[in-house]
């Protein structure tokens, strides 16, 4: 999408250059392939879940979107990949060039078109570099938290991280432990619509008044 803001197709679709496709993921049945050679790109997983935010199974598999910048977190999910660590193949990477980018307005948006969950991961505090794209982005987090909590939305569906290039591990492990949260929470706003809870209706007046 020419006019999106990042390096990156928008949420709902993995960076096709990204090389990150299905690396590492478990559940997919390709525990070990490599990220640039994988050739799996996830996009079996994705399409096959159901509208309705359930897997084949019938349980409750969630969508999260995690922006992760490209000199830190995006580093580390091709090292968890190469480290063949396994992480939730419904965590989708969207490739920033710093968290600094995160924009509130667009997280809502990707929450209304059926995010259950975001974070962003972005640099250690002091090694951002762009300065302080990771500060900036953890303030917008909490502001985008307390948004949400306004609108009847559980805040606990967004969240920021820090962490470094070589955090292959950490990555994995934030993954998994931030679907566990979202899949516990259930889904996400215009999951909930689907499933007859009218929270959509605020979350777009959210974004509407919505600031960055
Ligand atoms: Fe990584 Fe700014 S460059 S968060």
């Amino acid at each position: 999408m020419s006019d999106h803001p990042y390096n990156s197709p928008p949420p709902g679709s993995r960076p096709k250059d990204s090389g990150l496709k299905g690396a590492g993921h478990d559940g997919s049945g390709h525990e070990g392939a490599g990220p640039a050679d994988s050739g799996h790109a996830g996009a079996g997983h994705e399409g096959a879940r159901p509208a309705d935010g359930t897997s084949h199974a019938g349980a409750f598999e969630p969508r999260v979107i995690a922006f992760c910048c490209q000199y830190c977190a995006y580093s580390a999910a091709d090292m968890a990949g190469s480290m063949r660590l396994q992480y939730p193949p419904n965590v989708e990477i969207v490739l920033v060039p710093c968290t600094g980018r995160f924009d509130v307005i667009l997280a809502l948006k990707a929450l209304e078109s059926g995010a259950d969950g975001i974070y962003a991961a972005g640099c250690i505090e002091g090694s951002c570099h762009f300065l302080d794209g990771n500060v900036r982005a953890r303030r917008r987090i909490m502001s985008l938290q307390k948004e949400l909590e306004g609108i009847g939305v559980d805040p606990r569906r967004v969240e920021m991280y820090n962490l470094s290039a070589s955090q292959g591990p950490r990555f994995a492990e934030i993954a998994r432990e931030f679907s566990q949260r979202i899949t516990g929470l259930g889904p996400g706003p215009s999951g909930a619509a689907r499933h007859g809870d009218d929270r959509s209706s605020g979350l777009r007046c959210g974004w509407r008044s919505g600031g960055g």
